[in-house]
């Protein structure tokens, strides 16, 4: 059993909306100590796309010591009382800060990552996928061999799940679904219910098909079930299998601690 790759999955971390005092500084503590290969990280930096926000979300990603792959969520395009630039300009306060590309992509040890952005000022809450990502995702993922990993992380959803109750989806959801579902994805990173979740859908082939939705990592956002919760993932990719641990934190003892590990087989 060889362990390929460690990434920590964090999600909805809303500057602006911190839910205790020190939680930020704990997570980058345990994030640090976990030794992780990379930290993706599916948007929401912000609450609400302003200066202070990003520039505090900044000071937290510059203490992390691992390599970081980010893309944006629906909270760091400009807000709805701000129409002209939301419609305009949505991500620029997300890009001055982290950068202009919306396809970011992480490779090491046959594993491969795509981010891209799934956030836009057209929508109200609900993600959509432009032509161009979908085209993104299809070129990168078939330049891939069968044996590699394959990880697309993005900011919303692809499905609605049951157990999450409705909520927002990405635009034509199920049209990208199967899309994906075709380039041979292994597994989703997403977030933005709040909500941590994991669960493996049928991928109509060989490989497994699993959707990791991160609760909120740091905000006081949590929702129905993770009302007050906060969570994040650390994902270890192993050549037969791999695990998804969501680690739940203890504002009392000021800890994330492992709540539950899900395994997968790599082949069915
Ligand atoms: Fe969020
Ligand atoms: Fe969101």
């Amino acid at each position: 059993m060889i362990r390929a790759l460690r990434i920590a999955h964090l999600s909805d971390i809303h500057f602006g909306r911190i839910a205790h005092p020190g939680i930020v500084e704990d997570i980058i503590e345990d994030v640090n100590n976990a030794g992780v290969d990379l930290i993706a990280i599916s948007g929401d930096l912000t609450q609400r796309a302003i200066p202070r926000q990003f520039q505090a979300c900044m000071e937290m990603l510059n203490e992390f010591t691992s390599p970081l792959l980010v893309v944006p969520g629906n909270h760091d395009v400009f807000p709805w009382w701000r129409p002209i630039s939301r419609l305009s300009k949505p991500l620029s306060m997300f890009k001055k800060y982290l950068g202009s590309d919306m396809i970011r992509s992480f490779e090491m040890d046959g594993v491969a990552i795509l981010g891209v952005n799934s956030a836009h000022g057209k929508t109200i809450k609900g993600g959509r996928l432009e032509p161009e990502i979908s085209e993104a995702i299809k070129t990168y993922f078939s330049s891939k061999g069968n044996g590699v990993f394959k990880i697309l992380m993005l900011h919303h959803h692809l499905k609605q799940i049951k157990a999450l109750m409705p909520h927002d989806i990405v635009q034509d959801a199920d049209r990208h679904l199967k899309e994906i579902i075709q380039h041979g994805i292994n597994l989703i990173l997403c977030g933005h219910v709040h909500i941590s979740h994991v669960e493996s859908l049928d991928s109509q082939n060989d490989a497994p098909f699993v959707i990791a939705s991160a609760g909120t990592a740091t905000s006081s956002r949590g929702r129905r079930s993770n009302r007050r919760k906060n969570y994040y993932n650390i994902i270890d990719i192993f050549d037969t299998h791999f695990t998804i641990e969501e680690r739940r934190y203890n504002s009392n003892e000021r800890l994330f601690n492992p709540k539950r590990t899900t395994q997968f087989d790599r082949s069915k």
